[in-house]
Parts: structure tokens; sequence; C-alpha cells
């Protein structure tokens, strides 16, 4: 099948590769000529397992192509996707601009039936928008009898495994308001899922409305879990224990009920906010989601409360260490990432660091910069005259380092773990001053 894919982020070069590698004929396409020139190279935009061999392969093999050019790119495909990027606005609500500039662009330049599918997360409503944009645009062009039709398609994948969730998804939701349409979709994926029918075909708000409450329900249970963390702390209880002993309960299962310094990335904090946006401009109140975006951002700062209640408020003459930029492990998006905000808040009192990223120091540097810290190649690097370490990002190799090795390098032996990696016995017998989030600890 022929299909474009608009906007070569995340979830769109996951999206079109994947397709790719089933059979499918795929354009991406991109605004931006430098990423597109890159990919024609073989020079990804963002780090993502086992997608830079896919998108390498499936361009060799001419399955996958890039442009710039978004007619070139639709030529006589039937599918659409945006997937462009879908910002928080001033007042929390998702910025359509860029999809609607996509609809536009696509009224502008479709030559038969089509098929407009909003990848991109977008509030109930957008559908009909986009329908709106399209049609005038068609108008504009005397097509106004040009059939189309318009899809929610939202992605669930996540970063840092994305490949395999295309690839084997828990769930395809389709909003479609015709048969057409949504047999075409169905058909389009079915390739993803041989194993069972897990297509499931909606309206088109349902569909719409899903993509976020999937979010800002696996947002509400990290901040309930903080939340507890912090009665754990007082009340001399472990959020370690809570969170075994909560999790094998089948009805409540063991994800997304990690306490530490809160969630970020492009989508969480974002959605979290469009979703209080939306409910505000229906019913007046978004009560429960209110409190999950405070105690996030209270996590925060608390962890930097928890780092000055012990080494002071002036830190002029302290270097940290710090393992994980990334706001989760094994993606290079540093968009919201905890640690921008507990790099910047110990920063104005005046600390240095010495920062360790696997894949995300450059993207990082962008949005920190150089001022007071300096990047390093490697964990152990980073200790060296370090007054302490802050693990902000739950890298692989940070669970079983050389802990003898780290107290010869460090200044002091002191740890604030903002992920929860170790056992605060242990640390205690190893000789550190550990502090950790809802456990019983140097706290
Ligand atoms: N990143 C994720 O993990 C994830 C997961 C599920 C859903 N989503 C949603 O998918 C959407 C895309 O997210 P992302 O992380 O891939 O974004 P991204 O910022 O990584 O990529 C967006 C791309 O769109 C391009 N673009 C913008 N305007 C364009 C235009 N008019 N024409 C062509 N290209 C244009 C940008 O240049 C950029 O390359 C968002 O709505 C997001 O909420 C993201």
């Amino acid at each position: 099948m022929k299909l474009a894919v608009i906007g070569t982020g995340y979830v769109g070069l996951v999206t079109g590769t994947c397709f790719a590698d089933m059979g499918n004929d795929v354009w991406c396409i991109d605004l931006d000529e430098k990423k597109i020139q890159n990919l024609r190279k073989g020079v990804l935009p963002i780090f993502e397992p086992g997608l830079e061999e896919m998108v390498k392969r499936n361009y060799a093999e001419g399955r996958l192509r890039f442009t710039t050019n978004l007619s070139e790119g639709i030529g006589d495909a039937l599918f659409a996707f945006i997937a462009v990027g879908t910002p928080s606005d001033e007042d929390g609500s998702a910025d359509l601009q860029h999809v609607l500039d996509v609809a536009r662009a696509i009224g502008g330049c479709i030559q038969k039936y089509t098929i407009v599918i909003d990848k991109s997360t977008v509030p109930v409503g957008t559908a009909e928008k986009v329908r709106r944009v399209v049609r005038e645009e068609l108008a504009k062009r005397g097509r106004a009898d040009m059939e189309f039709d318009v899809v929610s398609n939202p992605e669930f994948l996540k970063e840092g495994n994305a490949v395999e969730d295309f690839i084997k998804p828990d769930r395809i939701i389709i909003g479609a308001d015709n048969k057409r349409a949504a047999e075409s979709m169905r058909e389009l994926y079915s390739t993803f899922v041989r194993k069972g029918d897990r297509v499931m075909i909606m309206d088109v708000p349902s569909a719409e409305l899903t993509k976020y409450a999937a979010n800002a329900m696996l947002a509400t249970r990290i901040s309930f879990m903080n939340e507890l963390a912090g009665l754990c702390e007082a009340s001399g209880a472990d959020i370690e224990s809570v969170r075994r002993g909560i999790g094998s309960d089948s009805r409540i299962g063991n994800d997304f009920l990690y306490a530490g310094i809160g969630y970020g990335g492009s989508c969480f904090p974002k959605d979290v906010r469009a979703l209080i946006y939306t409910l505000k401009k229906h019913r007046s109140e978004a009560r429960i989601l209110s409190a999950v975006e405070e105690v996030n951002r209270l996590q925060r700062a608390l962890f930097i409360n928890r780092v000055t209640a012990h080494m002071g408020e002036n830190l002029k003459r302290k270097t940290f260490a710090v393992w994980g930029l990334a706001f989760k492990p094994l993606t290079d998006d540093m968009r919201e990432a905890p640690s921008i905000d507990i790099i910047s808040g110990l920063r104005e009192r005046g600390a240095s660091f010495k920062a360790y990223d696997p894949i995300a120091a450059e993207n990082a540097r962008k949005i920190i910069g150089d001022k007071n810290i300096e990047y390093v190649n490697n964990n152990y690097d980073a200790l060296v005259g370090a007054d302490a370490l802050l693990l902000l990002t739950e890298w692989h190799h940070f669970r079983k380092p050389d802990f003898d090795k780290m107290k010869g390098m460090m200044k002091h032996p002191v740890i604030f773990d903002g992920r929860n990696q170790y056992e605060p016995e242990k640390m205690k017998e190893f000789g550190f001053t550990y502090f950790c989030i809802g456990r019983k600890s140097d706290v």
C-alpha cells in the first residue's frame, strides 16, 4: 500500500519505517531540509533502539523515501499520516498550528481519494478541524467534489522501545466515521496484528480522547506513588515494599508505579496540561489532573530541597556528578526532563556539575548550556572530585556500578538517588551517605 507520513520525528519516522518494513511504499516528509538530507545519508535525527538499521535497509531497498516536498511525497498515496508536533500553548492547550498547516497542504495537493490520519496527539474535535481545512483548500482549487476521509489513529509507542511497540502493539485505535475508511485502516495495520485482532474501531472523538486518557492515567499512577513516597518518608514505611504489595494485585499491575523525581518527556507533561485545559473548557474543573501535575512539579522541588538540606543553601564550592540527563533511559529526548529543573535549581545556588548521559548529552547541552557544567563521556569520569552524585535517569549500567571505585573517586561518598536504584542498607555497608525517595535512607 502507498502511504505518506508527514512529520519525521519520533513518531513519524518510526511509523513510516515500520510500515515500509512490512513491504509498503512509504514517503516520509518533513519541513526540515537538514533532517531529510541526513536521513537520505542514513543519519538519524533521534536515537531509538533498532531504528537506524531498519531505516537504512528500507531506504536502500527503495520502500522508504524522504522528501521535503509534500506533494511529491503524497503522490497517489491512499494514506496521509499527520505526525507533527502538538506542543503546549501558553494556556496549556495543544497547539494545533502544525497539524492544521499540514492539513492545508494536503488539501492543496491531493489528486484522488485520500485517508487523512491524525497520528499526532490531538484534542477531541481536531479531526473536524482538519476536515474543514482540507475541504476549504479543495474548494479553493475548484475540487470541492473530491472525496477524502479524516481518521484518528493515536500512537502509543514508548520512546526507547518504539520500534518494538509499533510492530507489536497492545492495541491499534482507529476512530472513523465510516466503514470504508475504517476497513482500509484495518487492512493497512493487518500485518501488525496477525496474532489476534487488536484493532479497535470507534467513533472519532473517543479515539482522540483515548490517547489523552491513557497518558493521563499513567501520569496519575506516577504522581500517586510520589505522593505516597512522601507519606512513607514521614511514617517509616517503604515505598518499594508498598509498590510490590500493590503491584501484585492483578487489578493494579506493576507498571508505572515507581516513585522518583517525577515524569517528564515529550508527552506526559503536555498531554496532562492539554487534558486539564479541555476538561476546564467543558466542565470547568480538572481536580485529579491538577493534583497530578502539582505533585509532579513538587517532586523536583523536593529533590532540590533534599540536596540543599544536606549540602547547604550555598552551593558555590560544590561539584555534583550527574548520572543521566534524558527524561528516561534508552532515549536522547530531553523534552521536559526532570534533570533540566534540578540542574537549573542547584546551579542558581552556585553548584557546578560533571554530567554524563550515554546519548542525551548533546541535546542536553542545547537546553542546559555549558555554564558550570562539563559533559563527560563516562559515568566514572563524572565522579572525580565530586561532593555528591545525583542519579537522575535510570540507565541500565548504573544499576551495578563498582561502589568501591566510586568512593575512591569522589570527594565525599554521597548519593542523591532520584530513581531508587540501590538498596539503602547496602549503600550504608558500602559507606555511602545515601538519599532516595520514599525509603528509609539518610533522609
Ligand atoms: N514522542 C513520543 O513518544 C510520542 C508518542 C506518542 C504520540 N506522540 C505524539 O506524536 C506527535 C509527534 O511527536 P514527536 O515526538 O514525533 O514530535 P517531533 O518533534 O519529534 O517531530 C515532529 C516533526 O514534525 C516536523 N514538522 C513540523 N511541522 C511540519 C510541517 N508543517 N510539515 C512537515 N513536517 C513538519 C518537524 O520538523 C519534526 O521533525 C505529537 O503530537 C506527540 O504528542 C509522541
